[in-house]
């Protein structure tokens, strides 16, 4: 479904400061994967996510959506078809529209270049929808959404999403600012959306154990390099501590082959 190919970028190119946040990286992503992504700080995991959306074009390599070459293509048009939460509620709704008129723009986007008005039977299903959330928002679709609180955002967001019907949804530690039971609540809708709708996910998360009880693959990422990409049977019977110490495995290999390379042998 999405490929990369050959995929690196290299941010302040030519300057002091040049970093090449993603290094070569070769991924195929196949329809109705859920990935988990793990990695430290910096090791590129956002800016693979923005690679993909089309916020940054790379420095080398080729971007393929159902095999259509998209490497180019600026984030806006992919928009139409990638759906992405980040870990700001703020970023994914407007605040100061009814939830009706955010629901609405976002449905709209669903069907390119229909006529559809916030009707009768639109806020019926709209209704419909969000008794889903559990969280009360059917009474409240007047309500601007500022007066949400952050988990009701993000949950939201994610309805809206869903009901955009993306081919594939990027979560950047979309449950990560929100209190310990929102983010639970969040991340309890968001599989529940993922598995009812089949949809093709990337999810990065700083929970070591999220990442191996969600979805059927695994990625890890180091310094700006897939390092670990584990799916099926064999993901499932990850644990946090095996996991920990395929990471120290790997770092060690990259660390010993970095020094004898060094050494000249
Ligand atoms: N817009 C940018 N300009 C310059 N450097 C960036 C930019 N975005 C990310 N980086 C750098 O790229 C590397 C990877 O960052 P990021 O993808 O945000 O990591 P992660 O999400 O895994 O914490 C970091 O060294 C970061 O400083
Ligand atoms: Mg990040």
């Amino acid at each position: 479904m999405v490929r990369l190919k050959d995929v690196s970028i290299i941010f302040n190119k030519g300057t002091i400061d040049e970093n090449r946040a993603i290094n070569n990286i070769n991924l195929s992503i196949n329809e109705g994967d859920f990935i988990t992504i793990i990695g430290s700080n910096g090791a590129g995991k956002t800016t693979l996510l923005n690679l993909i959306a089309g916020t940054y074009l790379p420095s080398s390599g080729k971007i393929f959506v159902n095999d259509k070459d998209v490497t180019r293509q600026p984030e806006y048009k992919r928009a139409k078809y990638i759906g992405r939460i980040f870990q700001n509620p703020l970023l994914g709704t407007s605040s100061n529209m009814s939830l009706e008129d955010n629901m609405m723009i976002t449905y709209k986007k669903g069907f390119k270049g229909l006529t559809i008005s916030l009707n009768k039977k639109m806020r019926q299903f709209f209704t419909d929808h969000l008794v889903q959330l559990d969280m009360n928002l059917e009474n409240r679709m007047k309500d601007n959404v500022i007066m949400l609180s952050g988990g009701q955002r993000q949950a939201l967001t994610l309805l809206m999403m869903v009901l955009s019907h993306p081919d594939l949804i990027l979560l950047d530690e979309h449950t990560a600012a929100l209190d310990p039971k929102n983010a639970a609540l969040v991340l309890e809708l968001t599989t529940r959306f993922i598995e009812e709708y089949h949809l093709t996910t990337m999810m990065i998360t700083h929970n070591m154990s999220h990442a191996i009880q969600y979805g059927n693959r695994l990625l890890m990422m180091d310094s700006g390099e897939i390092i670990y990409d584990v799916e099926g049977e064999e993901k499932k019977k990850l644990t946090v501590e095996k996991l920990v110490e395929k990471f120290h495995q790997i770092k060690k290999k990259t660390f010993e082959t970095d020094e004898v390379l060094l050494s000249g042998e």
